[in-house]
């Protein structure tokens, strides 16, 4: 069987995930990995992991592994399968391999996750894992949150 898993991009697999790209049609979803990587370096609370099925780098993923400062959760950044590897599960095991990770910290209580309003394929991926639409739109995009944990008040974020 298939083992699907994260490993960090690194000066050893940049390369690799550089050439990771989704299908023509579908490059005005999701930016470039060029661009995520540069964008991971500017955001300290996320890091790049590469999509591994066995020993290939099939995606990519940059996400929050501490509270994104200007709201105190876990934003799931960029997410893509490679054009070749796309179909095949990879999408939803990397996912679900995503979702444990950033589970993993005690305080994720939140993750939050935005596509273009036309990603319908996206859009049912995520609420297939129990994201629900929350009706905000950040740049253009359409916002769903996974909520792990409510607090008394039903907020799923302790008051500071
Ligand atoms: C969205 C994306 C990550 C899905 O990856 P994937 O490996 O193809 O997904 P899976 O094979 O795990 O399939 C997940 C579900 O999507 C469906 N799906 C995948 N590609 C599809 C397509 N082109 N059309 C319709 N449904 C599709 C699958 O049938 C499956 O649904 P099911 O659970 O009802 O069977 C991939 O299409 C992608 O990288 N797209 C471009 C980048 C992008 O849109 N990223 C998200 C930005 S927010």
């Amino acid at each position: 069987m298939t083992s699907v898993y994260l490993k960090l991009i690194t000066d050893d697999n940049m390369e690799e995930c550089l050439q990771l790209k989704p299908r023509e049609d579908q490059q005005r979803l999701v930016a470039p990995n060029s661009d995520s990587l540069e964008k991971a370096k500017r955001e300290p609370s996320s890091r790049p992991y590469g999509i591994y099925a066995d020993d290939t780098m099939v995606g990519f993923a940059l996400f929050d592994e501490e509270v994104y400062p200007e709201d105190g959760y876990f934003w799931i950044c960029r997410f893509m399968i490679d054009e070749r590897y796309q179909g095949k599960g990879y999408g939803k095991a990397g996912l679900a391999a995503v979702l444990e990770q950033q589970k993993s910290h005690s305080d994720c209580v939140k993750i939050r996750i935005s596509h273009v309003p036309e990603n319908g394929v996206a859009n049912r991926l995520y609420k297939g894992f129990g994201f629900i639409e929350t009706g905000e739109v950040i740049g253009g995009e359409t916002v769903l949150d996974y909520i792990i944990s409510l607090n008394e008040y039903g907020l799923a974020r302790f008051p500071r």
